[in-house]
């Protein structure tokens, strides 16, 4: 079916719907109706005229025809508010539902999408779509409904007429088609000609200097003339083509008009019809051109429709990687995390972690500490399932990490990096992540908490200050982004070089509020600096995604041949270069 895809995407959105849509509908078919009786009470008025009726019928006639032309205009008027509005809806719901796919998607799926091409994917096409919804489906019911509506009519005044113009307009409709598409055919191959020709000039300008001396300039003035030739050639077609299909929309004005007083008129002298079904007649001719018009102008936007239509196909047939079956859900309290064996690669057999092992008790905390590029972000990133772990376990209070709900399982746990990504939008905004849920003392608490209280009284409006009047320096963007981690009490913590581009002095600021935050809780500390790691219980330290040390932080400290109490001598430093 040729429609197919479109009535499968309008059936979607329009669903949820339905009362609007139906009375949308409805209007259309009133309007329709009215624009197809109005005319026959001009046909009446003109009977009565020629009858020499009395003044009364002429002026009732008179009446009803302006009541019921207002009638239409006002039913547009509304018809237009509630289609719009209908557009729109469906167009955010589209929208949304298309940026929910994308956040459910993997990293793999970000990573391999550039902003820019992601905002045209939800924003560009689904504007693109805004106009098929609205203007489009729309438009193509109410025409066909015309059209049809105006055919029936004429069969019911005359059988022969309406036959006529039934061929008529089967024979306009497609032989239109035809050339309109033919022609825009030839304006793209146009278009391509010149592109060709300007590529082709701007080598030679940019050629000059070879050229001359190399006796060229003849091949040159050659192959000039045979582009030229070609692109002249191709525009003569296109222009020939366009013009074609208004000589044809001139012709059918024509021969319809012809039609109407050649079968007409007759009609008239053998008293077959009156001469109001005459004017009847050359009335809904007129309506009869309007549509078919528009009809061919939609079907041109219709395949413009149809790329959007394509592509947003194409992003919601992309599944994630990360499947989501588990059904256990999240809990509050102190969590225990256990890494067993574990064995990841982002592609093919490239393992980025190897064998790794650990066991981080509940309400404890564990600095990890490795070069760059040795596996630190990619281990925290699988503890929060980012991405899924070739073989190994991971287990959360005895329970593997995949049997969670992915959703469960996130609330559960946070991870703040250096980057912190503030929003325009208030202090309370940026910390609850626009979750209305959470009550504004939840916020204040926090940001007593995290240590910006001193901060937030210079702020005029306090927490319903915008942000980008705030002025934030990187240490409270820093402290912020713990406040936001914060405010949904996680289990477990994992801070991946949090602080590292804060100055020492801003960073011991800040470690101290860590201090707090940790408390009661997992946590997994990725740091630069072994100072960072003064209140931790355990050491990790990663070489190329493999342990070269574990154990109790003390104990590593008291052996003299550990690498941490090494590293602590000598300096961080040493390992990370
Ligand atoms: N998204 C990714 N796709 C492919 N390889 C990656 C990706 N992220 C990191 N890597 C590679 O994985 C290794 C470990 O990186 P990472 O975990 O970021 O190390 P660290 O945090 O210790 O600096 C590096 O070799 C890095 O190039
Ligand atoms: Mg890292």
């Amino acid at each position: 079916m040729p429609f197919a895809k479109h009535t499968a995407i309008l059936k979607e959105y329009m669903g949820p719907y339905k009362s609007q849509t139906a009375m949308v509908c409805t209007l259309i078919i009133l309007n329709v109706g009215l624009q197809i009786y109005n005319p026959r009470i001009i046909r009446n008025y003109l009977d009565a005229v020629t009858n020499v009726a009395d003044v009364d019928v002429l002026t009732r006639a008179a009446i009803i025809f302006i009541i019921i032309a207002l009638i239409q205009e006002v039913i547009y008027i509304i018809n237009v508010y509630l289609s719009v509005d209908l557009a729109w809806k469906v167009t955010n719901d589209l929208r949304l539902d298309l940026t929910r796919h994308c956040f459910s998607l993997d990293m793999t799926f970000h990573n391999r999408y550039k902003p820019g091409q992601m905002i045209e994917r939800l924003d560009g096409d689904v504007n693109a779509l805004s106009n098929f919804f609205s203007v489009f489906a729309l438009m193509i019911f109410s025409n066909m409904l015309l059209l049809t509506g105006v055919l029936i009519a004429l069969f019911i005044e005359n059988l022969i007429v309406g036959i006529a113009f039934t061929i008529l307009t089967i024979i306009a409709l497609i032989s239109m088609y035809k050339i309109r598409s033919v022609s825009v055919k030839q304006w793209t191959q146009a278009r391509e000609e010149t592109s060709e020709l300007m590529g082709f000039i701007e080598e030679q300008l940019a050629g000059t200097e070879e050229i001359r001396p190399n006796d060229g300039i003849e091949n040159v003035y050659r192959n000039f003339h045979n582009i030229s030739k070609k692109e002249y050639n191709q525009y003569n077609t296109a222009v020939f083509k366009s013009r074609m299909s208004t000589v044809l929309s001139f012709s059918i004005m024509a021969i319809g008009s012809t039609m109407v007083y050649v079968l007409g008129i007759p009609l008239v002298y053998n008293q077959t019809i009156t001469p109001g079904t005459l004017y009847l007649f050359t009335f809904y001719f007129q309506l009869i051109l309007q549509p078919i018009f528009d009809i061919l102008r939609q079907i041109q936007n219709l395949q413009q429709a149809d790329a959007s239509i394509d592509r947003i196909d194409e992003l919601k047939a992309i599944t994630t990687k990360l499947e989501n079956k588990g059904t256990e859900k999240a809990s509050k309290g102190l969590f225990d995390l256990k890494f067993d064996n574990l064995n990841f690669a982002y592609n093919n057999d490239d393992y980025v972690l190897r064998n790794i092992s650990f066991h981080l008790k509940a309400g404890k905390s564990m600095g990890l500490i490795g070069k760059t590029g040795s596996g630190k972000t990619t281990l925290s990133r699988l503890i929060y399932r980012l991405y899924d772990y070739t073989d190994g376990q991971i287990m959360i209070n005895g329970i593997n990490s995949r049997e969670f709900d992915l959703h469960e399982l996130r609330k559960m746990i946070v991870i703040v990096t250096q980057q912190v990504q503030l929003f325009a939008a208030t202090i309370k905004e940026n910390i609850t992540f626009f979750d209305e849920s959470i009550s504004d003392e939840r916020v204040l608490e926090t940001i007593n908490m995290v240590g910006l209280s001193d901060w937030l009284r210079k702020q005029p409006n306090g927490i319903d200050t915008e942000l980008k009047q705030a002025g934030l320096s990187a240490g409270e963007e820093q402290l912020l982004a713990f406040a936001r981690a914060f405010i949904s009490d996680p289990s477990i913590v994992i801070l991946d070089e949090a602080s590292s581009r804060l100055d020492p002095a801003t960073e011991l600021l800040i470690d101290n509020a860590v201090k707090k935050l940790l408390k009661n809780r997992t946590s997994i500390i990725i740091a630069h600096r072994l100072e960072t790691l003064e209140s931790v219980d355990s050491i990790l330290i990663l070489e190329n995604g493999e342990i070269i040390e574990y154990g109790d932080r003390d104990e590593l400290i008291a052996d003299d041949n550990s690498k941490y109490s090494y590293l602590r001598n000598v300096g961080i430093e040493e390992l990370l270069t």
